[in-house]
């Protein structure tokens, strides 16, 4: 197939591209690098599949408009985004501007000429997860921050092109997801974060009593996920889920990165309001509609990011 993906430059996207190429397929990548790495496709820049990285804006509609009419596209994958929730919450003006706008520029293309549409949305999304069965799409969502909000107001238009057009749609809420080429820095990484510092010999800070938990995914494992939502029908209308179906605490992540008390430290986290006290993903749709599920293990999922950040980063 012909593809368009966007964000296609950044962490989770260079892997989508990864998976895509590897599956066959003919990739155009959309990126501002506003946050991605063009340095990130290097890898398969002579790949022949890899037909052409366009630094530009999903908000730059002549654009996309021509990249749309050249490509011939079957499927876009759409992961261009402003991710990180502190940022929201600073400058909600951004984050709506991408999130929410740019997702209806790539909608009113997909439409016109009748693409299909992956839109990768988030676990952010949800409300506080209840009960050891863990969150399915049946699950309240609830804004916590702008983010949040601007995620769910783009799968609302996402889904409404979908019931009003007929154009085949799919929203995937991944969890949260970690590997290699994930950046050290800021608010997003927390695993790359904690394992960076650890090798740096910094201590981890953890943000608030450390209780919160989330359920983290491989990043080749979330690919390979948003991978199939394009290749099949059976998604077209939902909204599904990928995540490992296990959640840890971030004291016990901390723990099993640093392995010492000594090295963890407690600080005042900087947006208790917004912060999501349990993330346990339900994957159980993904395997019926997909057969997916997760195949690396929080453990080895450690491993090999660890391994990547120790030969790339020192
Ligand atoms: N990292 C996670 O844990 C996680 C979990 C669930 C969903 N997601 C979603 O997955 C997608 C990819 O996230 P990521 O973690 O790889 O983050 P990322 O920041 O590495 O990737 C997003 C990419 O989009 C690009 N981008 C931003 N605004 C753009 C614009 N206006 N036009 C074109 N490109 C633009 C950025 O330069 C970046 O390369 C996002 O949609 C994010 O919301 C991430």
């Amino acid at each position: 197939m012909n593809i368009l993906l966007t964000g296609g430059a950044g962490f989770i996207g260079r892997w989508v591209a990864k998976r895509l190429l590897e599956d066959g397929h003919a990739v155009w990548i959309l990126d501002d690098l506003s946050n991605g790495r063009e340095s990130n496709l290097d890898e398969f820049r002579h790949h022949p599949g890899f037909k052409q990285f366009v630094k530009g804006s999903i908000l730059d509609e002549p654009l996309l408009e021509a990249m749309f009419e050249a490509g011939r596209f079957d499927v876009c994958y759409h992961l261009g985004a402003s991710i990180n929730v502190q940022d929201s919450i600073d400058d909600p003006r951004t984050t709506f501007n991408n999130d929410t706008v740019g997702t209806f520029y790539v909608l009113e293309q997909c439409r016109k000429h009748n693409v299909k549409i992956v839109f990768m949305s988030t676990c952010m999304v949800y409300d506080r997860c209840c009960d050891e069965r863990g969150i399915t799409e049946e699950h309240p969502t609830k804004p916590a921050s702008p983010y949040a909000g601007a995620k769910i107001a783009a799968e609302n238009m996402v889904l409404s092109y979908h019931y009003a057009y007929g154009l085949p749609a799919v929203v995937i809420r991944p969890f949260n997801t970690y590997g290699p080429f994930q950046k050290t820095g800021g608010e997003g990484g927390v695993v790359a974060i904690f394992i960076y510092n650890k090798l740096a010999g910094k201590t981890l800070n953890i943000y608030g009593d450390g209780t919160q938990t989330r359920d983290l995914l491989y990043v080749e494992d979330c690919a390979r996920f948003a991978a199939w939502a394009g290749y099949s029908d059976a998604v077209n209308g939902h909204i599904v889920n990928a995540g490992l179906g296990r959640d840890v605490s971030i004291n016990e992540l901390a723990m099993m990165i640093a392995g010492d008390p000594a090295r963890i430290r407690h600080v005042p986290h900087i947006h208790p309001q917004s912060e999501i006290p349990k993330l346990l993903c339900n994957p159980a749709k993904a395997e019926r509609l997909l057969g997916w599920r997760p195949e690396v293990t929080l453990e080895e999922g450690l491993r090999r990011t660890e391994e990547w950040i120790r030969n790339n980063l020192f």
